[in-house]
């Protein structure tokens, strides 16, 4: 069933699990993350990110995302991740969307603030979530230099929740998007005190490549989304190769493939433990 975020992620924080956003960009993503999440009868989101739509355009990809979504016998939130321009959030938001992300983290925080409680109600009126950013998740491939300056302040935190009503808020504690080349050093106790400060859903991105312990522990300080991607590709990459290895024709490398993103996104579900929570 097609569900807003307010619907998995409110008992997630309750329950201290974390229900896992998995981008797609294609129908082997898409169907790999519905049969992960209906054979692990756990919650899911499904999206796709502004960055991703020259792989998958939104007109091309959201009709079979919400249908796929609708038709799931789990709960499943569409959401728009990191929507960068009023414009394609609006374009997600009509097309059904029932969640959007708002990213102005690279604006100034005033802009941020403005730009993204103008979006909640805009959203809420569609009946839509949005999940907003504070402080700056950077990207692994530039050096995995996130420093303290780039984490989210308890003060921030409280200031941006109160201020744009936003239905999740994503946290910068020292994770990165895509494939780490240090192992990434996480502010626990910052993400504890950013909890007991706000009562809104916090979420962590860059959840690729991340220890076992760093799930378990940024769950337990209070993590109740997390976002995973590159994981996904990199499974995915390894089944084609081996599929072109073995010889496989095309049809046999897009199940093959398929399948391994769907063992990629169990693994996660099993470590936040969602499975059995739908
Ligand atoms: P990774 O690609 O590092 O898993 O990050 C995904 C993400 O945070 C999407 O918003």
């Amino acid at each position: 069933m097609l569900v807003n975020l307010n619907e998995v992620l409110k008992k997630a924080q309750a329950e201290h699990y974390g229900v896992g956003l998995f981008n797609t960009v294609d129908s082997e993503m898409l169907q790999a993350a519905i049969e992960a999440a209906e054979e692990l009868s756990s919650p899911i989101i499904i999206g796709t990110a502004e960055v991703l739509l020259p792989y998958g355009e939104l007109k091309l990809i959201a009709p079979s995302i919400i249908a796929m979504a609708k038709q799931a016998k789990v709960p499943v939130v569409v959401h728009y991740d990191h929507g960068l321009t009023f414009q394609r959030c609006l374009e997600a938001l009509h097309l059904g969307f029932s969640s959007i992300m708002y990213d102005a983290s690279a604006k100034t925080y005033e802009q941020n603030v403005s730009e993204t409680a103008e979006l909640v109600r805009i959203a809420h009126g569609f009946g839509a979530t949005v999940e907003g950013e504070i402080g700056h998740v950077g990207e692994a491939v530039n050096g995995d230099n996130a420093t303290d300056k780039m984490y989210t302040t308890v003060e921030a935190a409280k200031d941006f929740a109160a201020r744009t009503g936003v239905d999740a808020l994503a946290v910068a504690i020292g994770t990165a998007h895509g494939v780490y080349k240090i192992k990434p050093k996480l502010n626990i106790q910052r993400l504890k005190e950013i909890r007991s400060a706000v009562n809104v859903p916090l979420v962590l991105h860059g959840g690729s490549g991340l220890s076992d312990d760093d799930f378990k522990n940024t769950i337990a300080a209070g993590i109740a989304k997390i976002n995973v991607f590159t994981d996904l590709c990199l499974a995915g990459e390894k089944a084609m190769k081996e599929g072109i290895a073995a010889e496989e024709n095309y049809l046999q490398i897009r199940n093959s493939k398929k399948d391994a993103i769907k063992e990629a996104i169990k693994v996660k579900m099993r470590l936040f433990d969602s499975q059995g929570k739908a």
